[in-house]
């Protein structure tokens, strides 16, 4: 299995629920360390480019509406399998649809508003990552 780095941005919601801790004592029980955090209030401009992929979905200005709507923290996580394994633990993008004990399942309510974001692919990783933090910025361990 390959040792891989993926972005996870735990989102607005979550951090207003108070649920920094768990979440990433969840990443941290399933083998995935933190090689870089930062909190972060977006701008639009930041958040509009970081999912500038998805600008001409009917979604968008409501995406970075929420984006922009309170503090998040991002994170580089490092480990076997990270990306995949990541998003196992993220659960379905809709948490009506995040299989039971999943982080959507237990700290999300909409697909608006849902608790976690984590790069979908290898390319977007790498990207994702870059986007946030400099290579001085990530502490291998
Ligand atoms: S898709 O439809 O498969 O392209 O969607 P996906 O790549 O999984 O996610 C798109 C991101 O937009 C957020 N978002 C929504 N998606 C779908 N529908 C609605 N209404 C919506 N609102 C917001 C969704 O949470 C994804 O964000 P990230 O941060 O990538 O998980």
């Amino acid at each position: 299995m390959a040792t891989e780095r993926t972005l996870s941005i735990i989102k607005p919601d979550a951090v207003a629920k108070n649920a920094i801790g768990e979440i990433i004592s969840r990443f941290e029980k399933a083998g995935l360390k933190v090689v870089a955090a930062k909190m972060l209030h977006l701008s639009e401009e930041q958040a509009g480019g970081f999912y500038a992929e998805h600008k001409e979905r009917p979604f968008f200005k409501d995406l970075v509406g929420f984006m922009t709507s309170g503090p998040v923290v991002v994170q580089v996580l490092e480990g076997d399998d990270a990306i995949a394994k990541n998003r196992d633990l993220m659960g379905a993008t809709n948490p009506k649809e995040a299989a039971p004990g999943t982080i959507r399942a237990d700290f999300a309510e909409t697909i608006d508003a849902n608790a976690v974001h984590g790069s979908d692919s290898p390319a977007s990783a790498e990207r994702e990552v870059a986007y946030f933090f400099n290579s001085d910025e990530i502490c291998p361990r």
